[in-house]
């Protein structure tokens, strides 16, 4: 596994480029990715499915910054796009439209009459309504639409509440029990064509077990097809392989695709996988600057950063833990310290007796694996703007998104 970020006698280094060097110059605070972190990543994936017909279909939720779509473009990857806009952010990254899968619970008319018109490769329905409108958009339109549908299996993925997705008390899918019957249903209508099956159980997945399961489950569900005469082009399994937020050892893409491929090869169809976090979760940071320090007498002490929820909600929405590095450590004893962000809201916090060297106002820190879920997710709440995104890659770095300026934001408004 490799680590872009790394200490050294200079200061923290992402891929031995300067983060202090790049935080003074793009300011802060900054999303800093590594374009080796997210390739190792990819190949990594790549190659623990490469004794097996695959194709890794790199989810944009977790970041479509267009220089890493286009990146990931470039290593072979092809796009699972979770609404109108991300397919519009795949196609504008050079993937072909027959490389993206749409997938995504809600999906509006608008969404789906422009996915059937770019003719994607698939559209992973999510009800059986959902299946029928899109049979007559696709009519509509004189369109086939490529669909699959995506099933809730009800097992437990083990992982957050808010990210898990694969039980029968979430909003995803339909019933497993009734995905047989919703294609069998459909058979004759001419407008669908029905390319796969699909599911994904929830994100940040530590062990192997409940992915084994669905794609036991989703092996068993694409073999009844089969003997309904359904020839299925693929199974999808979805993203959700997690990371080591703590630094403790984790499923690797290996360690999954052992626990995978068994089931799969009961029935030999290509798999589709969806990582998002696995590709590029390790290989961002989030560099801010220390704008205030406060301590209360028998109480926290209080380093203010100048990034806040705003920048990186994981924090506050699912009380993630984000390993938090000073980027110029100074020589001292260690202590517990609360770093917060600047924004009027008491869950605006990114640690709590977090034990760091000492720290000033002005010092930077680095709030490491933030590759996903971090960017994609940031507000204008407070009317703050969203930061710079900075790639680093072959010994130097580039500004792949430049912050957000308040006309930038002003100017959708009368
Ligand atoms: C349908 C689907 N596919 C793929 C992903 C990516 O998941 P992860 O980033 O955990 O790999 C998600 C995210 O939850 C998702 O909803």
């Amino acid at each position: 596994m490799y680590l872009p970020f790394q200490p050294t006698v200079h200061g923290l280094a992402c891929d031995g480029v300067s983060v202090r060097a790049i935080a003074d110059a793009a300011g802060t605070p900054v999303y800093i990715y590594s374009a080796r972190g997210i390739a190792e990543s990819y190949r990594a994936t790549d190659e623990a499915f490469a004794t097996y017909p695959h194709a890794i279909h790199y989810a944009l939720k977790a970041n479509s910054t267009l220089a890493i779509a286009r990146l990931l473009k470039s290593l072979g990857s092809r796009a699972d796009a979770n609404s109108g806009g991300e397919v519009a952010v795949a196609l504008r990254a050079g993937f072909a439209s027959r490389e993206i899968v749409f997938t995504g619970v809600g999906k509006t008319r608008h969404e789906l009459e422009y996915a059937i018109a770019q003719d994607v490769g698939t559209i992973y329905a999510e009800s059986p309504g959902e299946l029928d409108r899109i049979a007559a958009i696709a009519a509509a339109l004189g369109r086939v639409a490529r669909v699959a549908v995506r099933v809730n299996p009800d097992i437990d993925a083990n992982t957050h509440k808010n990210i898990s997705t694969g039980l029968k008390t979430n909003k995803f899918g339909v019933p497993l029990d009734d995905a047989r019957t919703i294609y069998r249903d459909r058979r004759g209508c001419t407008s669908l064509q029905f390319v796969g099956v699909h599911v994904h159980i929830g994100s940040q997945i530590t062990t192997a077990e409940p992915l084994r399961r669905a794609a036991a489950v989703l092996t068993d569900l694409a073999l009844a097809l089969r003997d309904d005469g359904v020839e299925l082009e693929h199974m999808d399994l979805g993203g959700g392989l997690g990371i080591a937020y703590e630094g403790r050892p984790m499923i690797t893409a290996a360690e999954y695709a052992h626990a995978v491929l068994p089931e799969l090869r009961r029935i030999g169809l290509p798999v589709v996988l969806e990582p998002g976090r696995a590709i590029v979760g390790h290989a961002g940071a989030l560099v801010s600057r220390i704008v205030d320090i406060k301590r209360y007498a028998d109480g926290p002490q209080f380093a203010v950063l100048d990034a806040g929820m705003t920048e990186l909600m994981r924090p506050a929405l699912y009380g993630s833990f984000h390993r938090i590095l000073p980027v110029m450590p100074r020589e001292g004893l260690e202590s517990p310290w609360d770093l917060v962000g600047p924004i009027c809201e008491s869950s605006d916090v990114f640690a709590r007796d977090r034990a760091m060297p000492p720290l000033q106002v002005d010092d930077l820190v680095a709030v490491l694996d933030t590759g996903a879920y971090g960017a994609v997710m940031a507000s204008n709440y407070n009317r703050r703007m969203l930061a710079a995104e900075v790639m680093v890659a072959d010994g130097g770095w580039s500004i792949i998104r430049r912050r957000q300026t308040i006309d930038d934001v002003l100017v959708l408004e009368t």
